[in-house]
């Protein structure tokens, strides 16, 4: 007879805390962002009008579907550092006519610039999400960013309303998320903080609310644990900004990023636990924005996160293509689950990046694209757009990752949304072990339904071009409802999203 392997068999119990003070998870968590790096623009999401691929005005059709799918809520816009070398009067007017610039950060490629101002506002009416746009704060002038905002956003008789029109615009755009710079203390002009912030009050003084448009106005904010940065944000700029971003990458070491999909379990461990640092560079910056803005007026904004791995062999240096496994697809689940938790102060986060970036949602090749494990991930956390935070407790088993951090085998989230339908979703990180879980839901009263699962073999599996559906989302059915409870089993290494509809009075 043969032996059949023994599988372990973790228990976590999760206890729903509906009396709890909780908050709305604002849609903008569930951001992305696209640069000009690379072939996240071009290639990624533009093609042009003449292209053979499929595409509606120059955005090819699979990507534009695909993050319909998603429910995109807002895009940001065009760096990342290009955004500090960007200027936006070359991206305007006659495609043929608009002069080539050389795009010095990432591989010296040739930007054409026909991807402009109105390509992009126009995509993200398509899309229906709200754009954000970074402007050049390290290399262009105040007159320069004052010009754009009128140029995107007035409604008046004015020259540069003008020439949007002239330029095929006729009523003025809505642009509510107006970042000032990006990562001013590096790429975008190797500031103080001091000095950033002083720049920011000269900048900002200028950037006008046109017609009935109101923008929200983004200072550059820390990356990782620079605390000093937030405290001078803070004293200096204090109420002038709407939203101070942070920057968080999962890279252990800049210098051996690692490969993206060959990697052990050692490695893929070590990977969660630098992923849930961003719970604590958040608390950090929190805790220092409380002090001074304890009324939470003023936003966190994760406005670049996400994995960040050796480029795939073979691609041009510096455009920064890498492929993207089941392990990203644990790091997009956990950091989402931190960015509900912390809702109260995170209004916005945006991974970097959409497409054929870093971990992108699509990888394209010609007229072919992929769906990526990242991008299941935010397919099957779309639920949580909007929806009420539903603060619960876990008892869990810990991972102790060969570098000491302690994580939790298993991870969960709720939200109720507005129909009173309640989701959680929950990751058992284990590679070896599944995991049986009780929901006490506490008096919450839902109907047993289904939902949805992501596994897959090998924690390096990943979906390319020959092979599109390694990894992907199948139904999943086997909760059991008790008495005030739900019991349910993960397998190793699984993402769940459960659908919990409120039970009949
Ligand atoms: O997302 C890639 C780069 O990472 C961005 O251009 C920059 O802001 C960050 O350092």
């Amino acid at each position: 007879m043969a032996c059949l392997p023994i599988v372990a068999q973790e228990k976590a119990v999760i206890d729903l805390k509906p009396q709890k003070e909780t908050w709305r998870i604002e849609k903008e968590i569930y951001g992305h962002f696209s640069e000009h790096l690379g072939t996240c623009i071009y290639g990624g999401i533009w093609v042009g009008p003449g292209s053979p691929i499929p595409n509606t005005q120059g955005y090819r059709n699979d990507v534009l579907n695909a993050l319909k799918n998603l429910q995109i809520p807002v895009l940001r816009w065009p760096g990342g550092c290009f955004a500090d070398e960007y200027h936006w009067r070359d991206g305007i007017g006659p495609r043929q006519l608009r002069p080539k610039m050389i795009n010095t950060h990432w591989g010296g490629t040739v930007e054409d610039n026909s991807f402009g101002t109105h390509e992009f506002l126009n995509l993200c009416e398509l899309l229906g999400c709200e754009p954000f746009v970074s402007a050049n704060l390290g290399s262009g002038t105040v007159e320069e960013m004052a010009d754009w905002v009128e140029y995107m956003t007035s409604p008046a008789d004015s020259p540069l309303a003008n020439l949007r029109r002239e330029n095929g615009r006729n009523e003025p755009w809505k642009v509510k998320y107006f970042g000032l710079g990006n990562e001013s203390w590096g790429c975008g002009g190797n500031m103080r903080p001091e000095f950033y912030a002083d720049q920011y009050r000269r900048y900002a003084t200028y950037c006008r609310n046109f017609g009935d448009n109101r923008l929200f106005k983004i200072a550059v904010g820390p990356s990782d644990f620079d605390v000093n940065w937030t405290e001078v944000m803070m004293k200096n700029i204090g109420r002038r900004m709407n939203g101070l971003s942070v920057h968080f990458y999962t890279v252990h070491d800049w210098n051996a990023k690692g490969s993206a999909t060959q990697f052990t379990s050692d490695d893929y461990y070590r990977t969660l636990g630098k992923c849930m640092d961003i719970d604590n560079v958040i608390e950090a910056h929190k805790t220092i924005m409380d002090r001074t803005d304890p009324e939470k007026r003023i936003a966190l904004m994760v406005d670049e996160w996400g994995t960040w791995w050796d480029q795939e062999p073979g691609t041009i240096p510096g455009h920064l293509y890498q492929q993207n496994t089941m392990r990203d697809a644990f790091v997009a689940a956990l950091s989402l689950m931190v960015f509900h938790s912390h809702g109260e102060r995170v209004k916005m986060a945006n991974i970097a990046q959409l497409a054929n970036v870093l971990q992108a949602m699509v990888l394209t090749k010609d007229d072919k694209m992929v769906l990526t494990p990242t991008y299941h991930v935010f397919e099957m956390f779309k639920v949580h757009q909007g929806a009420t935070f539903m603060p619960l407790d876990i008892k869990t088993s810990h991972i102790v990752t060969p570098d000491k951090k302690v994580i939790q085998t298993v991870y969960a989230t709720a939200s109720v949304n507005q129909q009173g339908v309640m989701h959680i979703s929950l990751a058992n990180v284990s590679l070896d072990n599944s995991c049986e879980v009780t929901i006490n839901l506490n008096g919450v009263r839902v109907k047993v339904s289904s939902g949805r699962i992501l596994t897959s073999g090998e924690i390096t599996d990943y979906n390319d071009f020959d092979h599109p559906h390694t990894v992907r989302p199948e139904s999943y059915s086997t909760v059991k409802a008790g008495k005030d409870l739900l019991t349910l089993t993960l397998p190793a290494k699984s993402i769940v999203t459960l659908e919990l509809p409120a039970a009949d009075k």
